[in-house]
């Protein structure tokens, strides 16, 4: 269990916090395994009926950490077994974004049914910057959700994307003050609790589809992310990170 996620419950709500805002909220492979863990236990409880997650301090999550990319192949397998497990968990998921979504604080909301976001969220993949490929199956819901151009923008140039965009582009469900951003998903998920749960649970399956295809998908994908991992790009991509340098790519 990691002391960087808090877990609250809250009147039939699980809520997962991602509490380490020194590293901008950075996921590490005992970070994933805690979150993975706690979505095993909502599934499982009739108690619990909707998930929410968020993040502390300014950043709601600044994607995979990157030292834990450095040091092997163990952190990679926590971060894919917390997407198998956010993609096809079956309960309501709700998200409050404030601050930077980078990587799989990005794609980890596609899995999520309603985002409310604060004024100053901004949506980033940057995996190709980075010498890697899109996970958490945002190469088929990237494109879905956001359509071809707009994903191309995001997922081959790296650029980011900002609230008011994501909203009308259909990425967040309403954007929200910054100060009032947690009680509103609160108070959303509170309203998820009070429905009838089988109409709600089959509704959501219904929304959602087969899953076939995008567990298909988050497959092919993870099977790339692991050999761009190794690869030259990706090194020179991490160490020119925190040598806080721009990094420098070999063409041959
Ligand atoms: N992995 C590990 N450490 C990270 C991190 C990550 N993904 N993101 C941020 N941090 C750390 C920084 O190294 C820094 O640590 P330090 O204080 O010990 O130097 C601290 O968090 C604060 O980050 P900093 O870069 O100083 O903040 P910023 O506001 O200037 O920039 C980001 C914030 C998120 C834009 C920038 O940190 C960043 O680009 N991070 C990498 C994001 C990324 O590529 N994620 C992987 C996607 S697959």
């Amino acid at each position: 269990m990691s002391d960087h996620i808090a877990i609250i419950e809250e009147q039939g709500v699980m809520e997962i916090h991602i509490d380490r805002p020194d590293k901008k909220n950075a996921l590490t492979g005992a970070m994933y395994r805690t979150m993975t863990a706690a979505l095993a236990d909502a599934s499982m409880r009739a108690d619990i009926g909707a998930v929410l997650i968020a993040g502390r301090g300014d950043a709601f999550c600044a994607g995979n950490d990157l030292q834990d990319f450095l040091a092997g192949p163990e952190g990679g397998a926590a971060a894919f077994a917390f997407i198998r497990a956010i993609a096809t968990f079956d309960k309501p998921l709700v998200a409050a974004v404030q601050g930077l979504a980078v990587g799989v604080g990005t794609t980890m909301l596609f899995h999520c049914d309603l985002i409310y976001a604060a004024p100053d969220a901004r949506f980033v993949m940057p995996f190709v910057n980075l010498g890697l490929v899109p996970e958490a199956g945002s190469s088929l819901l990237a494109p879905a959700i956001l359509g071809h151009a707009r994903a191309a923008a995001m997922l081959l140039l790296g650029e980011p994307m900002d609230a008011d965009s994501a909203a009308r582009a259909g990425m967040v469900t309403a954007i929200v003050p910054a100060d009032a951003l947690l009680d509103q998903a609160r108070a959303k998920a509170a309203a998820l609790m009070a429905k009838p749960p089988r109409a709600l649970a089959a509704t959501r399956r219904l929304m959602k589809g087969d899953p076939a295809a995008l567990v298909a998908r988050i497959e092919e994908e993870a099977q790339l992310f692991r050999e761009a991992m190794a690869s030259p790009e990706a090194r020179e991509a991490f160490t020119a990170f925190f040598e806080k340098r721009p990094p420098v790519f070999a063409r041959s």
